[in-house]
């Protein structure tokens, strides 16, 4: 079969080549891939000179199942599903039941694709936040993959969303995806909030965290300003309603990994049935890569990159 893999010498460090199809485990679900979505953990570790050419990569994939698990622990064939995992961006995937979601018949797989890290890392950050509903949450970032489905999740579970986003021309868009209001910066803002998810860090988790209100929790998703994080000793005062208040770190894999069949199942019928907007900014054939790696890394996306397998 076909594989997109690490080569530092093509353009978006990324070809097209040949690589042996994987033999699925009994509990392995065999996966035909039609779709995938680009997330700027992996971009950067493909552009990253110590990644060895030959390196697999591709952590979201949708596609229809062309052979059940043998120990029955999956989708039927046929099936279509949207799936998590590793080594993704290729024609065939191999994936246990815990990592594939179940998708409604004609569900376009280019939406499932834009899924699985950026819609599942939206849900369990929300969750790590606690009860939303007539809560104000900020979410930074807003108008990446991450923040625009924490932005409609967060609405739809009730909360009153401060979308933080960069770029003034997306305000109209966020407003229609749910936030109550916009702003360019954290420190933008007017009073505080009960919670934040944060995708930028360095001074918009500062910022950020100085708005969280007592007992309040901010989850530190990611760091795409690639600034760092240097919080004054003031920042950690708990005085004057500040108490109380926690940073948590986030990892969407963790140890041992959640079965996210349900979580993916879910969401997977929310974008088919037009209740999540999956927010595709580019849709290109695979063998475009490198347009939607040049996207990503130039921060023009806004959005998903979704590539079609062919
Ligand atoms: N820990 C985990 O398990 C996990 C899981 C998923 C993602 N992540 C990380 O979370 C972050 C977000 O992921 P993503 O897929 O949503 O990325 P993305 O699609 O690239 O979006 C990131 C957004 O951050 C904002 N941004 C980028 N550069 C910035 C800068 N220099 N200053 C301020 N804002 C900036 C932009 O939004 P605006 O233009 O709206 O400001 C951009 O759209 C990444 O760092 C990713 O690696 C971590």
């Amino acid at each position: 079969m076909r594989a997109l893999v690490v080569d530092h010498a093509s353009p978006g460090h990324l070809t097209l080549t040949d690589v042996p199809d994987p033999r699925p485990a009994p509990h392995e679900t065999l996966v035909r891939v039609r779709s995938f979505s680009l997330n700027s953990g992996e971009i950067h570790t493909a552009t990253r000179p110590d990644t060895p050419d030959g390196t697999r990569l591709g952590w979201d994939a949708a596609g229809v199942v062309v052979r059940a698990a043998a120990d029955g622990s999956g989708p039927a064939e046929g099936e279509q599903v949207v799936t998590v995992g590793h080594a993704g961006w290729a024609e065939l995937r191999a994936v246990p039941a815990a990592l594939i979601g179940t998708a409604p018949e004609g569900a376009d797989p280019g939406a499932l694709g834009t899924l699985p890290v950026a819609g599942l890392s939206a849900l369990h950050a929300l969750r790590r936040t606690g009860p939303l509903l007539g809560r104000r949450v900020m979410v930074t970032g807003a108008s990446g993959g991450v923040g625009r489905y924490a932005v409609q999740l967060a609405a739809r579970a009730g909360a009153h969303v401060v979308a933080v986003s960069r770029d003034p021309g997306r305000a109209s868009e966020l407003r229609e995806l749910g936030a109550s209001e916009v702003h360019p910066e954290p420190g933008a803002m007017r009073g505080s909030v009960s919670a934040v998810v944060d995708n930028v860090g360095g001074p918009y988790l500062v910022d950020a965290f100085a708005a969280l209100g007592a007992g309040g929790t901010l989850v530190s998703v990611g760091r795409s300003s690639g600034a760092d994080t240097v919080l004054p000793p003031h920042a950690l005062l708990g005085d004057g309603g500040r108490h109380d208040r926690s940073i948590r770190t986030f990892y969407l894999f963790g140890d041992p990994a959640p079965d996210f069949s349900a979580d993916l199942t879910w969401l997977a019928h929310e974008v088919a049935g037009g209740r999540l907007d999956p927010g595709i900014s580019l849709r290109v054939p695979w063998t475009r890569h490198a347009e939607a790696v040049q996207s990503l890394l130039q921060g023009r996306l806004h959005g998903k990159a979704v590539l079609d397998v062919e």
